[in-house]
Order: structure tokens, then sequence, then C-alpha cells
């Protein structure tokens, strides 16, 4: 018999896929939710009642751009007398001081901002959208007014590597408690851009060195998680915590996912929030258990020290590349892809980049 799982730690509420920006490496579906298709009001706050009830500790409230919902306060609202901690991830593009004074009346524990360049020029060009650097700043100074914790995600790249020491310096000034660097995944529109966002390997080998000095400077001061890409890995990281482990994403439609992109892995079934208990789809669900625990895995993972570390990395990685979810993530030195994705990484990168494809609705 099936064990029960342990209850999930968060729950990814994709409230919806439109967004302000377009940038080229974001890890929405290639086929985006629109606005008509969407969950309502009550079938969100229902999601959110039935994840605390299945023991959910986090809400991340997340898009596209959740601040285009204009029931994003009644949601965290809710969030907040349901004992959940609640995290709004946003590009800040529409955050005005009013919305800023509700979100935090609601209960919004802490908020995530994006940031694209610590150039304008750059920061527009990465977002797909003018302004974008002057607005997100402004959107920062009005959560700190506010007094919410916040921390500033720098997606990274061969763009913008090079300014990391800025970012870093940026994200200090504009009083973030936590900066996250984290080098673009390459799933969704990602992966369709990724000649044009690889990093050179030297690029790579200097950021972690900057990163590294940075965290030791500016310890206690403020909190860098960086991540090594995958590309140039050597193991894979434990993809969403593993599958079907620690988190649950709500699609803006109500489809129930084991991670962002696994859509793109064919021969899931996906259950309807709408439909059936969230609950029993954390449980029950084929998509969640297909790849759950170390059971479906093949060698070289089914037998390796590290499987239930890494948890075989990224299922979405691995069909990307190998064309086989069951395959160890060829981001692991032992897989015999590794040293392919190696070669085209640095290929990639050493190349011209090509234009980039926007991700727009
Ligand atoms: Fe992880 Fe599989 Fe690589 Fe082992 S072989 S380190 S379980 S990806
Ligand atoms: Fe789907 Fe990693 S993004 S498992």
């Amino acid at each position: 018999m099936r064990e029960i799982p342990a209850p999930p730690m968060g729950l990814l509420a994709e409230l919806t896929h439109r967004c302000p920006l377009a940038c080229p490496y974001c890890s929405n579906p290639l086929t985006l939710a629109r606005a008509s298709g969407e969950m309502d009001t009550g079938a969100w706050l229902r999601v959110l009642t039935e994840a605390a009830g299945l023991g959910v500790l986090q809400a991340h409230f997340s898009g596209g751009e959740p601040l285009i919902r204009n029931d994003l306060e009644i949601l965290i609202a809710h969030a907040a007398s349901l004992g959940l901690y609640s995290n709004l991830i946003t590009s800040g593009m529409t955050l005005t001081h009013k919305r800023v004074r509700a979100l935090a009346e609601a209960g919004l524990d802490h908020a995530q901002l994006s940031l694209q360049d610590t150039e304008a020029e750059g920061a527009d060009l990465f977002a797909g959208a003018k302004g974008a650097l002057a607005r997100k700043t402004a959107a920062a100074a009005m959560l700190r007014e506010a007094d919410l914790p916040l921390t500033i995600n720098a997606v990274m790249h061969r763009g913008n590597l090079d300014h990391l020491e800025e970012m870093i310096e940026t994200a200090l000034r504009l009083g973030a408690g936590r900066l996250e660097i984290a080098h673009v995944q390459y799933y969704g529109w990602a992966l369709r851009n990724r000649a044009a966002l690889m990093p050179t390997r030297a690029q790579v080998e200097k950021a972690s060195e900057i990163a590294a000095a940075a965290r030791q400077r500016l310890s206690g001061i403020m909190v860098i998680d960086y991540v090594t890409p995958d590309y140039y890995a050597e193991r894979p990281k434990a993809c969403m915590g593993g599958w079907g482990q620690r988190f649950l994403c709500v699609d803006p439609v109500g489809l129930v996912l084991p991670c962002h992109a696994a859509a793109t892995i064919p021969g899931l079934d996906f259950d309807n929030v709408r439909e059936r208990p969230l609950a029993e789809i954390w449980r029950d669900g084929q998509a969640f258990n297909r790849f759950r625990g170390t059971e479906w895995m093949r060698a070289p993972c089914r037998n390796c020290e590290w499987r239930e570390t890494d948890w075989g990395g990224c299922r979405c990685q691995a069909l990307a590349l190998t064309g086989e979810a069951e395959a160890a993530d060829p981001a692991c030195h032992l897989s015999p892809h590794h040293g392919r994705l190696r070669k085209m990484a640095e290929e990639e990168a050493e190349a011209a980049p090509p234009a980039f494809i926007y991700r727009r609705l």
C-alpha cells in the first residue's frame, strides 16, 4: 500500500498569467491562461481554506503579476485568518502607496520583488517593458515604508551577470533583508530563449566568487541565496524540494500541479481544484504520485546515495534535455547526458546571442 504523503509546506497560487512584463526567461507555460478562464474569488478562497486544512504553512501569491487581481487583498486577508504565512511575488510595476497600505492591512507578511538589471536600459530590455527600474525602485521604497520584509529576486543570465556587484549593492540600498540570486531555469519561455540567456563558464565562476564574498561581508545585514546554474553544476537541485513532497501549485484555471512546468510532461493527469478536494489531489492525484519518492527512478538514480537528497533533480529539465522525464536530471555528473549538456551550454554562451522571444499573452 502507498504511504500517505506528509502535507506540503507551501502553496504556489498562480492567480493569473496576465503580466505587465514580458521577460524572456518567464517560467510560465508557453500557452498562457486568459483572464476569462481564471478562477474567481470564491474559488481561490476555497483553495486557501483547503490548503490550510491540508497542513500548508505558506501561501505564495504569484503569477504572472498577482497585483492585476483586484481581489488580492481579500485573498491575503483570508490567508492571514487561516494562519497562513503570505508572500507576494511581484514585479512591482503597478504598485501604489494605496495598494501597499491595503496589502499590509490585509495581513501580508512578506514581499518578493523582481529586479531585472541595475541599469535602466538593461532593465527595460530584459523585462520587455519601459521604465522598469524606476518603478521597481519606487515599489521597493513603498514596501519598506509599510515595514514589509523585502526579498529582491535577481534573475541572472549572460546579459546581467557582469552587474552582480551592483545588484548586491542595489538590493542593500533598497532595504532588502534577503537577496535571491537565481540563475535562469530553462523551462517555459526560458527554454526558448536559452541561447540568448546562457552565461559563459567564466561569468558563472566570477559571479560565484562575488556572491560568496558578499555573503560573508554582509552576514547579519542581508541574507544572500545563491545557487550555481544547473548547466554548470555537478549535481542537480532537489527541484521543488522533491516532486510531490513540499509544494503544490494551483494555476489560474485551477489545475493542481506538482511544479509550475509540469504540464510540459506528457502522460500526467492534472486534477482541477474546482472538481476535486485539494487534499485528495495531493494524496491520490496521478500527477503527484507519478514521480513521488524513488520507486519511479532508473539508473543511475535508482541506487544512488543522493536519491533522497536531490530526488533525481528536475523532471521537467530531464524531459526537455533527454526526451524522458524518468531520466536523471542531466545537471548531474552521473547522467550520461551531462557532458553533452555542458558542451551545449559552453557553445551557446560563446556564440553571439540571438534576439529575445518575449513572453506575451
Ligand atoms: Fe541525484 Fe540521480 Fe545524480 Fe544521484 S544519479 S546525484 S540521485 S540525479
Ligand atoms: Fe518541474 Fe523541476 S520544474 S520538476
